[in-house]
Parts: structure tokens; sequence; C-alpha cells
């Protein structure tokens, strides 16, 4: 059995203005008809695995109730953290909460806002990988770079590895979101895969990895989960010891010190939707490179994002090129495609207004 263990506590401010800090865009329905935490959620049951940890804020949780019960799903457990402190605490805190019933659970963390298409393909891909997980292996699943992206971590395959195996390989070195000039690097020398942020492993190997790498953790996270209050389903983590933990990632507090890596290669579609210019390519543009929502229409344009996301406001484009346009009943975004990362500005810039 695996135990699937959503990550949903992030703010995804690069795709503003449909993702709000109240309604962050793994609840909003950026691709289809369901979010990406129902996706999500949903492309990780069936056989072979149990009902869904959730991790998240407590503004969310009725969110995520809902969007459960709306595919049908009940959740194993939803654990609310007072405040984020990233996901290496979080992930602490769900491995500590299985460890106590099955130290030997397999977890299978992942985040609610990426886009796999092929969920059948990529349940597969973790069965495959169970093994090694089960073996005292912490497992990652590694993507084909095509850029010399600065947003990801980077996995450099041990000697003699095969990028393209269908079987768990051995890692040498895990490097988080290393600078411009070191990624052009790895992507050139053909030996890294991205990590693409889902992780495997046994309850019992990730908690001996905090022992070993981030032991400043594990008193607190601990302590949060001792006195945590239950209500209505919730599991409140204690605020006192969890607002005291650090802010840090899962990738930084362990997996960069951490020897018993392996990497799964993944090849058949994954995206992080890291903001609109992924949205507009995930979206499948038309023969002229368009995407346009309902009510949007685009005359003469090529390789144009036109989203409107209410029907009171018809969006029309004419003339437009790599241009992406967003309309909300309160928000409009206008912005060249190229710029498509600089969107968090926006929500800064607006704070700093009030
Ligand atoms: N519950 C909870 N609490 N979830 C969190 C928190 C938190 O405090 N912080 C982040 N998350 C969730 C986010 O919502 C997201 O689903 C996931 O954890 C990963 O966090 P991101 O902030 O999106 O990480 P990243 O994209 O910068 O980097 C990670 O993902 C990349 C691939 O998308 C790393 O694992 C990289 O190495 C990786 O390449
Ligand atoms: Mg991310």
């Amino acid at each position: 059995m695996i135990h699937p263990i959503l990550l949903c506590g992030g703010s995804g401010t690069r795709l503003w203005p449909l993702s709000r800090k109240s309604y962050p865009k793994q609840f909003a329905k950026l691709m289809g008809e369901e979010s990406l935490f129902q996706a999500s959620a949903r492309r990780l049951s069936g056989a072979g695995f149990a009902a869904p940890m959730i991790l998240t804020g407590d503004p969310f949780r009725f969110i995520v109730t809902e969007q459960l019960a709306a595919i049908e799903q009940a959740p194993q457990a939803i654990l609310i953290e007072p405040e984020g402190r990233n996901t290496a605490p979080a992930v602490l805190a769900a491995a500590l909460a299985l460890e106590a019933k099955d130290p030997e659970a397999l977890m299978l963390v992942a985040p609610s806002d990426h886009v796999i298409p092929d969920a059948a393909g990529f349940r597969a891909t973790i069965e495959a990988a169970a093994p090694a997980a089960a073996d005292g292996r912490l497992v990652t699943f590694g993507i084909t770079p095509d850029r010399p992206e600065t947003g990801y971590g980077y996995l450099e395959l041990a000697g003699g590895a095969d990028p393209a195996a269908d079987s768990p390989q051995p890692l040498a070195r895990f490097v988080e979101k290393p600078d411009a000039e070191r990624a052009a690097e790895m992507l050139a020398a053909g030996n890294f895969l991205w990590n693409a942020g889902i992780f495997l492993f046994a309850a019992k190997t990730i908690v001996a990895a905090y022992e070993a790498h981030a032991p400043e953790l594990l008193a607190g996270v601990r302590a949060a989960l001792e006195s945590a209050q239950t209500d209505l389903g919730f599991t409140r983590l204690a605020p006192e010891p969890w607002t005291a933990l650090p802010d840090i990632s899962i990738d930084y507090a362990i997996m960069e010190k951490a020897d018993n890596l392996a990497v799964m290669p993944y090849g058949a579609g994954w995206s992080d939707l890291g903001g609109w210019d992924a949205v507009w390519l995930e979206s499948g543009p038309d023969d002229a490179g368009n995407v346009t929502s309902e009510h949007a229409t685009a005359i003469d344009c090529r390789d144009t994002l036109l989203r409107s996301e209410t029907p009171e406001l018809e969006l029309v484009g004419i003339g437009l090129e790599d241009i992406m346009a967003v309309a909300m009943n309160d928000a409009v975004l206008v912005a060249h495609k190229s710029e498509a990362q600089r969107v968090k500005e926006a929500v800064s810039a607006l704070k700093e207004r009030g």
C-alpha cells in the first residue's frame, strides 16, 4: 500500500490573477474541469494506494474537504500547519504520523500543482520504484531537462546509471536550484535529470534521514504532532513548537545531504505549471499557436494566450504576438510571454499599494 501525501500549502503568485492568496493555484481550475489538487488526488488513487494524507494551512481546509468530496474521495488525514514552514517540517509531520501506525509504510510525497497527463503510466512508474523505497532508498522522480532552468533541483546520476531506465537508478548527488551558470553546465553534461519534486520512501527511512541531517526539526515537529488538536476531522499541529521551526524545504534539509538516494526516470510528460507560459504550452495551442478560453477571441493573433474567467467579460485580442492576457472580474493581467516569471511582481506591487 502506498500512502499519497499531498502538499498544498504554496501560494502560486506567478499565476496571478487566477491564483490568489485566499485561493491558490492548486485549487483553481487551471486546466480542464478539475482543479490541479483534484487531479493530483485522483492520479494517486486506486489499486495499491491508500486514502491521501493532506498537508495544508487553515484557510484552505474546507476547500480541501469540498474538492475531495466532489471527486468522491475521503482523506485518511488532513494535517493543518499553523503557519507555512516550507516542505521539510510538513513532510516530517506526515512521516511521524504514518510511522506511528506502520514504520514500513511507503509514502509518496507529491505537490498538488503539477500536471502529469498519463496518470496510469505515472502510477505504474511509482509501483516500479516501490521495491527500492522498501529497501531503504529515498526515491526521487527524474525528468529529462530541456533548458537550463534555475527553479528546479538537479539529480546527478551515478556512473553507469541509465537516465532512460524503467527501474530506479543510483544517484551521485542532488543539487537544489543552481545558479544559471551551473544549470547550463549540468544541462550540457548530459548525466543530470530534473527533480520532479515527487518523492517515495518508507516512513522509517525518512525519519532516520531527518535524525541524521536535520535533527533540529525532529523535536519541534514531534511536539507539534503530539499536542495536536483534532476537530471536525482536522489535525491541527500545535502552534507553539511549530512556529519556532525554521523555514526550509526538504530539498535543502534532506535531499542535498542524503547518501541513500535513487532516481526513477519518468519521461511521459510532467509540468510544474510554473507560470502562464507553461499553462499556454500545456493547454495545447492551436495551429496559430493560440490558446483561447470561453468568452475570449483571438483575431490575427499568434502564440497568444487569452483567458476570460468570467462570462461577464468578453476578451478580444487583435494582431497580438506572444501575449498572455488573463481577465477576472476584479483584475486583468496583460504581459509579454517572455516575462511570465515576473507576474509575481504584480502581486508584490499591489500589496505595496495596499
Ligand atoms: N503543506 C505545505 N506547507 N505545502 C507547501 C509548503 C508548506 O509550508 N511550502 C510549499 N508547499 C508545497 C507547494 O504548494 C508545492 O506543491 C510543493 O510543496 C513544492 O513547493 P514549491 O515551493 O513549489 O517548490 P519549488 O517548485 O520551488 O521546488 C520544488 O519543486 C521543483 C519541481 O517543481 C523542489 O523539490 C525542486 O527540487 C523541484 O525541481
Ligand atoms: Mg513548485
